[in-house]
Order: C-alpha cells, then sequence, then structure tokens
C-alpha cells in the first residue's frame, strides 16, 4: 500500500516513497516519504539541533544529559510531530507513537525522510495548512494547548542550584527589591529539602520556611519549589509507606517494587499511568500549597536514575489503569510519557487543593501534548556563545511544535559565564516567554547585579523592558492559549513566503509584531539582519528603518536590535517592580502605521480562573492612514474587568512632520507634542471604555 496526499487540484502534498512500503521487523516498523528538494522541516521540539532539520536525523527517548552541545541526541522531550514546508506551503505530520522512535530528513538518503519506532502502533496525524499556522493550530487542537499562564510566570525569575540557606534566599529578594531589578519569582532547588527527600524541609538551614514564604508573597516574590518525582525509600517517611500501603509504585517483573538511586540514594517511583496514583501524587502537596508555594518544579522525571541506563530498565512494570481500562505496560513503552504523566499528576493536583488558582507546573521531560499541564525548559545547558547560539532554534523549535510556554537557563547552568555573556543572555532572555536565569553547584552568581554596576545598569534596563512589554506580551500569550501559536516565532510562521528566511536561526518574531535580532557571538562581524519585505521601525528609537535590508549592525553590549513592523500597535505599561504593583502612570499605546494596522490587548487578574467567568477585559486597534490625516480607533471593551489605567498615552510613529491638529473622539484636543527626533507625536488622553478616536491631521 503507498499513500499519497494531494491537494484537490491534484498537486502532490507528500508522498510514501515509490519502492518503499512500509517495513516491519518484528515490532518495529518504519516509513519512508519523498523528499522534494526545497522542503524545510522543523519541530520535533527542543532538539540541539539548527532550526531546519533537512539532512539531519534525530531519535527520541527522554534523556537526562547534563551539559549537552549542539548535536547531541536524544534529550528530554519527545516531540514526533514535524512541519514540511515548500516555498510558504505546510504539512505537519504527527506520529503518536510512545515508544523509542527515529525521525531521518535526508540523511541516510537525501531523496527520502523517514521515520518509525521500535514498537507499538504505527499511527500518524497528516495535517495540512497551507499557512504553517494552520498546521500549528490544528496539531494543538488534536494534543492541546498551553492553559493561560498566571501573569507572573511572564516576569522575570530567579533560580540557582540552589539558594541556600533560608538567608541567602532572603537576601537575593531583598536584593532585587533594594536595587530596582523587578522580579517576580524566587525558585528554591533540592537543598532547601532535608537529604534531598521530596516534600521535607531541610529545618535547620530553613528555619521559619513558612515564615520566608509569606515574607517574600509581601515583597511581591513568589516561592516555586523544586518537587522531583523519586520517592525516598525509607520507612517511617510518610510518602513511601502510604505508597507502599497502597500499592502506588512502579514494578519490576518479579512483582516487587523497582528501585533506583536519584539525589536522596534508593528511591522509588510513583506509577503515574494509574489514576488512582496520580491522585494520590496530588495530595502529597498539600502542606506547601497552604504554605503560600506558588508553583512546582518536577525535575528529572525523563524519568533520570543514577544506574548504566540512567533511567528504569526497558522490562519495568508499569500500570495503565483508569475507569475505562487496566492492562500493564512495560518502560518500552511508558519511558517517553512517564515525565507527562507525572506533571499531569502535579497539575491536576494543583487544581484540586485551589480549584480557581492557575496551576504552576514546571516539568523537564514531556511528550506530545504536555503543554497543557506545564512550563518547560530545555535543560543543563553551558555557559558558552554557542549555547545562546543554540538556545534561539531550541525553543522555537519547542513552540512550533506545540509548546510555547518555555525558557532556557539564563546564562548557562553549568558553569560561571563573562560578563558579557551573561549580559547578552539575560538581554536575549527577556524577549524569550519564560525569563528564568538559573545556574549549577559551584558556579559564579548569575544575579544581575553579579558582575558591577554597568553590567548591572544593562540588565536592569532590559528586565525593565520586559515589564514595560507585559501588556503585549501577556496579550500574546491569551492568543497562545486559543490558538496554539507561540510568543516567540520562527520567520517562516509569520513570513512564510519569504523562503530565505525559512532556515534563520537567528532572527524570530516576538508576538505578531517584534522582530528580534539578537548578538550570539563574540565576534567583531556585522550582524546581518534580514528585515522580510514592508517598512519596519527601530523598537527602541521609533525611527523607521530606512536602509534596504540585510542590514549591517555592530551592536554595542548594550544594544539587542528589536524592529517593529510597520503596522503595529503595541500596548505598554510604565515599569513595576513585580506584577502585583499597580503601575503608575497612562497605559501606552506605540502606534506605528502601516498596511493593516491593528493589535488588541487582553487583561484580567493574572491568577485565577475568573476570565473564564466573563472577568476580562479585551478591546481592539486599528489605524488607518489617509493623504493628511492618521485615525487611531480602540474599540469599547469587551468582558467585564478594569484594569488599572486611567489614562492612554498615544504615541504615534512615523510622522514626518508636526500635525496641524488632534481631534479625540471628533472634537480638538490638547495638549499634545510632536518630537522632532524620532518624529513622533504624543497625545495623553483620558480613557473610557466605550473606547477612544484620535484623528491626527497634517
Ligand atoms: C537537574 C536540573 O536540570 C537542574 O536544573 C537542577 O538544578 C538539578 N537537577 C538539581 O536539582
Amino acid at each position: 500500500m503507498r499513500i499519497v496526499f494531494e491537494e484537490t487540484s491534484g498537486k502532490i502534498i507528500l508522498q510514501d516513497y515509490p519502492g518503499y512500503p512500509v517495513a516491519w521487523n518484528g515490532q518495529q516498523f518504519r516509513i519512508w516519504k519523498a523528499m522534494p528538494p526545497n522542503e524545510h522541516y522543523f519541530g520535533l521540539g527542543d532538539k540541539a539541533s539548527e532550526l531546519d532539520h533537512r539532512g539531519r536525523a534525530f531519535t527520541n527517548w527522554n534523556t537526562d544529559w547534563g551539559g549537552f552541545e549542539k548535536g547531541t541526541d536524544p534529550l528530554y522531550k519527545t516531540i514526533p510531530f514535524f512541519i514540511g514546508m515548500s516555498g510558504p506551503s505546510a504539512y505537519g505530520l504527527f506520529l503518536d507513537n510512545t515508544y523509542w522512535s527515529s525521525f531521518d530528513f535526508g540523511k541516510e538518503n537525501r531523496d527520502a525522510l523517514s521515520f518509525g519506532a521500535e514498537g507499538g502502533e504505527l499511527d500518524y496525524y497528516f495535517f495540512y495548512g497551507p499557512d504553517p499556522k494552520a498546521v500549528i493550530g490544528e496539531y494543538t487542537q488534536l494534543t492541546g494547548r498551553m492553559p493561560l499562564p498566571p501573569l507572573f510566570m511572564l516576569g522575570y525569575q530567579q533560580s540557582r542550584w540552589s539558594y541556600f540557606p533560608e538567608t541567602r534566599v532572603r537576601e537575593v529578594a531583598q536584593e532585587f527589591r533594594n536595587r530596582k531589578i523587578p522580579a517576580d519569582a524566587i525558585w528554591l532547588d533540592i537543598d532547601y529539602q532535608k537529604d534531598h527527600t521530596v516534600f521535607t524541609v531541610n529545618r535547620d538551614a530553613f528555619p521559619h520556611f513558612e515564615d520566608m514564604i509569606h515574607d517574600l508573597a509581601q515583597e511581591g516574590f513568589k516561592t516555586i519549589l523544586i518537587t522531583d518525582l523519586h520517592i525516598k525509600k525509607q520507612a517511617g517517611y510518610k510518602p513511601y509507606d502510604e505508597g507502599i500501603a497502597n500499592d502506588e509504585f512502579v514494578k519490576n517483573p518479579d512483582g516487587s517494587v523497582f528501585v533506583g538511586d536519584v539525589w536522596p540514594g534508593p528511591s522509588v517511583f510513583p506509577d503515574f499511568t494509574r489514576e488512582a496514583t496520580r491522585k494520590w501524587w496530588g495530595t502529597l502537596f498539600t502542606d506547601f500549597v497552604h504554605m503560600g508555594v506558588r508553583g512546582f518544579w518536577n525535575d528529572m522525571n525523563e524519568p533520570s536514575v543514577f544506574n548504566a541506563e540512567h533511567t528504569m530498565p526497558l522490562n519495568t512494570l508499569h500500570r495503565v489503569e483508569d475507569g475505562r481500562q487496566y492492562r500493564v505496560a512495560d518502560h518500552r513503552e511508558i519511558h517517553n510519557v512517564f515525565g507527562m504523566e507525572n506533571v499531569r499528576a502535579t497539575h491536576d493536583g494543583l487544581l484540586a487543593l485551589s480549584s480557581d488558582i492557575r496551576p504552576v507546573v514546571m516539568t523537564r521531560a514531556g511528550y506530545a501534548g504536555t503543554q497543557r499541564y506545564a512550563a518547560t525548559w530545555t535543560g543543563d545547558n553551558t555557559p558558552t556563545w554557542s549555547q545562546l547560539a543554540l538556545s534561539v532554534p531550541m525553543l522555537l523549535s519547542l513552540g512550533v511544535s506545540g509548546y510555547p510556554l518555555a525558557g532556557d537557563d539564563i546564562g548557562g547552568f553549568g558553569g560561571s559565564p563573562t560578563p558579557e555573556l551573561l549580559t547578552r543572555w539575560i538581554e536575549l532572555g527577556t524577549f524569550n516567554t519564560i525569563a528564568r536565569s538559573h545556574s549549577s553547584l559551584n558556579t559564579s552568581n548569575h544575579e544581575p547585579w553579579a558582575d558591577g554596576p554597568e553590567q548591572e545598569a544593562i540588565r536592569r534596563r532590559y528586565i525593565e523592558n520586559r515589564y514595560r512589554l507585559l501588556p503585549y506580551i501577556y496579550t500574546n500569550m491569551e492568543e497562545t492559549s486559543r490558538t496554539g501559536l507561540p510568543l516567540m516565532r520562527p520567520m517562516f510562521l509569520e513570513f512564510p513566503s519569504e523562503t530565505t528566511l525559512a532556515a534563520n536561526d537567528r532572527e524570530f518574531m516576538f508576538g505578531h509584531d517584534l522582530l528580534v535580532a539578537p548578538q550570539l557571538s563574540e565576534a567583531r562581524d556585522p550582524l546581518i539582519v534580514e528585515l522580510p519585505a514592508g517598512a519596519w521601525y527601530d523598537y527602541w528609537t521609533g525611527i523607521r528603518v530606512l536602509d534596504k535590508s540585510p542590514l549591517a549592525l555592530h551592536p554595542k553590549l548594550d544594544q539587542l536590535p528589536v524592529f517593529v513592523r510597520a503596522g503595529s500597535i503595541i500596548p505598554r505599561q510604565p515599569v513595576i517592580q513585580h506584577v502585583e504593583e499597580i503601575p503608575q502612570g497612562p497605559l501606552e499605546l506605540n502606534v506605528y502605521p502601516g498596511p493593516d494596522c491593528h493589535g488588541s490587548l487582553y487583561a484580567d487578574d493574572g491568577d485565577t480562573f475568573a476570565y473564564q467567568r466573563g472577568v476580562y477585559f479585551r478591546v481592539q486597534f486599528s489605524c488607518a492612514a489617509n493623504a493628511d490625516s492618521l485615525q487611531l480607533t480602540m474599540s469599547s471593551a469587551e468582558g467585564t474587568y478594569t484594569p488599572w489605567w486611567k489614562n492612554v498615552q498615544v504615541t504615534v510613529f512615523g510622522t514626518p512632520r508636526k500635525p496641524t491638529r488632534v481631534l479625540l473622539n471628533g472634537r480638538p484636543f490638547e495638549p499634545w507634542q510632536f518630537d522632532a527626533d524620532n518624529n513622533s507625536v504624543s497625545v495623553l488622553s483620558p480613557y473610557s471604555r466605550s473606547g477612544l478616536e484620535l484623528k491626527i491631521i497634517d
């Protein structure tokens, strides 16, 4: 049998490679597809590789690989989904198989791509766009979408292995406030625990743990705790005793409980594919939730075990058990979904404990669909320029694989970055979806102030900018929760027809309107920036870019080139130190005139599910220019949420001359300012929910 996918016109989209039928070898199978010469391949999650997978091959087996490098494969996640793009047309293919699997995009045979698995069903889904956004929409409709995260997850976050003891945690948080560097969360790694035992607290080092969480909250800091999935094998330790009593743990083929070494020494592993075990696991968070801990970090959930296999032996037995089915499956089948079932249990457990608070869970391992339960990060990177560069395709690949809520360890985990590298990394990190600094034991301090006042000033400025942009970022995240489209977007997603940009590994779109072109090396060579066709503005100055693309830039250490697409309206706010602080001043609307000029703004309480009951705020903006005027319209507000601002500061860039007058809702309005340095007009207008119409007349 040979399968061919065609358009109704007869144009072939994807077809089995002639002469290569599906091959079976025992439990294994493999499929070959013809590979057109100009097709590009994207996805498979955060593979440590170029964005375009053409000419490369990958395997999927969730693996804890500390200190990975470009080319290390496999890593922590299995997302067997890719997008194929020929010219502007895209299709997607999802192999829904949890066994060890592999994909080859023309490495073995330059005319064929192939994929297969070691066992399980041959079960794949085909999606046709042809717009690549439609492919992501369909794929995430099938596998699920990221739920709207709480607003604080989009703020700056500080982590390290480990902030220890309690006095140090308090000191770090206080330093952020003293130095006026905005931040929203502090993450505690395994040393807050007693003997690295999950759900315990080392009371010698953290004598006032509950007070600490409370005091941090008073300062606007959320505390996030690591809670790995392995449970110390120790009689008298409640999670172990309860788990043994109720038969909650993964087993060996002889029926005994599987024991593997991890941080606390010999440990046992909840059988997360059992519904009852997931429910029980969820209850273990009760005390921490009552203490006010706001999020949980499930690490090591590939699962990582310190033995020769680095994980459970393949013949370890899992029970797949819920109200509908009971069967026993071995680790070959369950390995790649074990981490997902772990964070599913955490997520659902948190919801059971606080039904109106958006759960915050961070996972390292994952399978297609894990985006429904947890945020993620790319794992144990290192502080090198090449890893900084690698973070871009890794995060972009995750995004197009349906996993948008992701970041990397800013600064590099396994070592001490130079001051310049950490500064560049923080700059870029503030344009990642999650901006979280993290580092390993025995590395230099990675906090923004760690390298003296000059570096600190640059880093503060970028973190502040992140907070200014929060209205835009949150609006985009709300869109992600509905459509699956990521905030960090490869160029091909926004500009599918610009085929020369398809494989661009360095530039990306941050939402629909901002183009980020980071400097990712120490080299003195110019930074070449390719701007897609159309007009662009410099985000930092508001000045229209007049040079012809490609631009050759030499960004100084304090410069991260960011451009705004003409035809955008970007909402911003005054700087705050954390998301619970009410911004002082007006909502800013920065208008960059151009074709199809529009924007939107979404807001809600940022923490609960009230938005699902209508307590949200949404407005649409549009702008239209004609020969002698520009008109900005803000729609009336949808939803019942009342946001913080009383006034709106509208700034229209690209205004060549001082206008003659400004009309607000049809009436002459003053004051307004013209700035000849960047050709902008600024108007401070009172805000009402019924919207506004502003006309700037030449
Ligand atoms: C491995 C994780 O990848 C890392 O982020 C963490 O700091 C260590 N485990 C210790 O928990």
